[in-house]
């Protein structure tokens, strides 16, 4: 069996457990920092990055040691055997994350690590790999945790989330991964209708269309490190890549709605950049003088906290008038709402069906499932 582990945004395990399962991953499995997974396939990597909607990145373990000084870990760094990796004329990073007592830094343990890469190619031919922090041929990265050392390699030599087709606003708006895992967690069969009502740039509206209709950004990026790795296999890629493409079908409709015809706008603009072009509503109106077209759906709402934007009794007023607004005109719907305060979700005074732990970036908050009777 092969390993691979991936990181991914805090809260969003049981979302990635799901997605790794159903792209057939075995034996998966939770630690501190991510998910550990296995497939027979070792290229089963190629398949992650191309359909993951929520990993961040996927690493393929390289070497496991233990060190208990930093000398230590030098010599061990020194004694990988790196022309397998990596050449004199690529260009490598290093990502370093240490929970240890013997680096604390973690840019200090990245420099020795590169010290280690490069003396191993100096010592025997006076010259040594390139730094590039960018755009690197070769995205490398060290694990510590106590005195445990993993030293990996991140098969996209970027992070997932980027999928391309967010213009820079000032809104708040969710992480494209994030936005992948409410929707996972909302248990949606991507064939109701979507309705994202107060959808700032559109990130769930978008990543709904993409979840309907099968289409992976990424692939179109067609971007990732490993594509010019001497071992990838370009015909096994493209077969995958092939059979994506086949099982891509027409999203159902989307429905985007925000208080501001500017937020609005940006939300047209991103979903032409991640070209969902059918099958999408834009309307401008307050939530609350909203009428959904249809008798069921999945409406998901990424309300403001009160801590970014928007104030704390105004946010507090608009949940009391939500909750009776969805009463009356969303029977027949679920309808998941992420809030950083409890007491904001609580004026919803429907029967939450689940609630998560969820974090927005560095804040922490609650996901809570109603379904409308
Ligand atoms: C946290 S942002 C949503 C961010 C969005 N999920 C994204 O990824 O860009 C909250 C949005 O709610 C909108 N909003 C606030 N009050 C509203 C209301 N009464 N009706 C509709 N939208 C509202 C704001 O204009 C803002 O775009």
């Amino acid at each position: 069996m092969n390993r691979f582990f991936l990181s991914l945004s805090r809260g969003t395990e049981r979302a990635l457990t799901l997605e790794l399962q159903e792209l057939g991953a075995k034996n998966i499995k939770e630690s501190p920092s991510g998910i550990w997974c296995e497939h027979e396939d070792p290229n089963f990597y190629y398949v992650l990055a191309l359909k993951s909607r929520i990993a961040l990145h996927i690493y393929l373990p390289l070497y496991e040691f233990e060190i208990s000084s930093q000398d230590d870990f030098y010599d061990e760094i020194l004694k990988i055997d790196w022309d397998k990796h990596l050449s004199l004329d690529e260009t490598f990073s290093i990502t370093a994350n240490c929970k240890s007592s013997v680096f604390t830094h973690n840019h200090y343990l990245a420099l020795k690590m590169k010290d280690g890469i490069c003396d191993h190619f100096f010592y025997r031919t006076k010259k040594r790999p390139d730094v590039d922090t960018k755009t690197p041929d070769k995205a490398f990265a060290i694990t510590m945790n106590k005195n445990r050392c993993m030293v990996s390699i991140d098969v996209s030599g970027f992070s997932l989330h980027k999928r391309g087709y967010r213009l820079d606003s000032n809104l708040a708006p969710l992480m494209e991964t994030v936005a992948a895992s409410l929707i996972r967690l909302s248990e949606w069969d991507g064939e109701k209708p979507f309705y994202d009502l107060m959808c700032g740039s559109g990130t769930l509206g978008i990543e709904a269309g993409l979840y309907s209709s099968k289409r992976y950004l990424l692939q179109e990026k067609n971007d990732f490190s490993f594509l010019k790795w001497t071992q990838f296999s370009n015909d096994y890629y493209n077969q995958i890549v092939s059979k994506v493409v086949e099982e891509t079908k027409e999203n159902t409709t989307i429905y985007f709605n925000d208080i501001s015809s500017k937020n609005v706008e940006v939300a047209k603009k991103n979903c032409r950049r991640a070209k969902l072009v059918n099958n999408i509503k834009f309307d401008v109106s307050s939530i609350l003088d909203y009428k959904p077209e249809t008798d069921s759906g999945l409406v998901i709402l990424n309300p403001p906290y009160g801590e970014r934007m928007g104030d704390e009794t105004k946010i507090q007023k608009l949940y009391q008038a939500l909750y009776e607004h969805l009463k009356q005109n969303f029977k027949g719907f679920r309808v998941s709402v992420i809030s950083s305060k409890e007491e904001h979700l609580q004026e919803l005074k429907f029967k939450p069906t689940k609630i998560y732990n969820i974090f927005n970036g560095n804040i922490k908050c609650r996901f809570a499932l109603f379904d409308i009777y």
